[in-house]
């Protein structure tokens, strides 16, 4: 029997891969068989997915970068090709989040949070599909977006933009990819506890959170395994391109 979940002999690169969402996702990915670059800015925690990995009788390697540092993507990128020839699957997870009012938003930050979140993402996917292309290596790009993506969230204004433009991308590049046989999806998972949104939960909020969510509670972040492991298998998900598949509790369902 065929098992469309198979990724051994695949590579995949986890940028962000040392974040909550991100790890579990790479944990995923290495459980179905793929050999995972783990890529973050903290060394510390790649390191500790990496080993959770290896102790699992997987294969990663730790890799440091900053994607908003495009020379150190760059570099990570020859790192990582030194290490496995090339990658089939690449997963774009790093973000960051601010809750400041529209008004007093300075344009520092919102473009630190463009930076990593939609440039970031954009030249990284520029720099590790080009060499696919070069390559002739057909596979998978999995972009991380957000519920606030199509519908804005109150308080972070600025991560909402950015996350619509990373919807924006995955369906610009799903089109521009397929002649070389790479597809370009987005994951848009609804509420994980994790350490960028740890300030923005208060109490009111979560209540808030709850009463928009029809499964009432929050997500775990191995539940988002299985959509990055269908996104990342030519097998199952060989036909899907520019697909912005939610994982989200349903709360992208609900009004009132
Ligand atoms: N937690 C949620 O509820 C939720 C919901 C929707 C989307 N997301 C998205 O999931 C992804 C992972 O976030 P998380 O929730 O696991 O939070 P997290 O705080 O664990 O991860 C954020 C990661 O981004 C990395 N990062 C920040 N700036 C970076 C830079 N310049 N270069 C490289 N890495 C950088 C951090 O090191 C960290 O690993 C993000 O894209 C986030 O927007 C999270």
């Amino acid at each position: 029997m065929t098992n469309l979940f198979d990724l051994t002999g695949k590579t995949a690169v986890a940028v962000g891969g040392n974040s909550v969402l991100g790890g579990a996702m790479a944990k995923g990915l290495a459980a179905h068989g793929a050999k995972v670059a783990v890529v973050g800015r903290n060394m510390e925690k790649a390191e500790a997915i990496t080993k959770e990995i290896e102790n699992s009788g997987g294969v990663a390697k730790s890799f440091q970068a900053d994607v908003s540092d495009l020379e150190s993507i760059k570099q990570v990128a020859v790192a990582i090709e030194e290490w496995a020839g090339g990658w089939d699957i690449v997963l774009n997870a790093p973000g960051k989040n601010s809750t400041t009012p529209f008004f007093e938003l300075e344009t520092d930050e919102w473009d630190d949070i463009m930076d990593v979140n939609l440039k970031g993402l954009v030249f990284t996917t520029q720099i590790f599909a080009k060499r696919m292309v070069e390559q002739g290596r057909k596979g998978s790009i999995i972009n991380i977006s957000s519920v606030s993506s199509t519908t804005p969230l109150s308080k972070v204004f600025t991560y909402s933009a950015s996350k619509a433009g990373v919807n924006s991308v995955t369906q610009f590049l799903a089109r521009e990819f397929a002649p070389y046989g790479i597809r370009v999806n987005a994951i848009i998972p609804g509420f994980f506890p994790a350490e960028q949104n740890r300030k923005i939960l208060s109490p009111d909020r979560i209540e808030s959170i709850m009463n928009h969510t029809p499964m009432e509670r929050f997500g775990e972040p191995e539940e988002l395994q299985g959509a990055a492991i269908y996104l990342a298998s030519d097998k199952a998900s060989g036909f899907v391109t520019g697909t912005l598949l939610r994982v989200d509790g349903g709360f992208g369902s609900m009004t009132i």
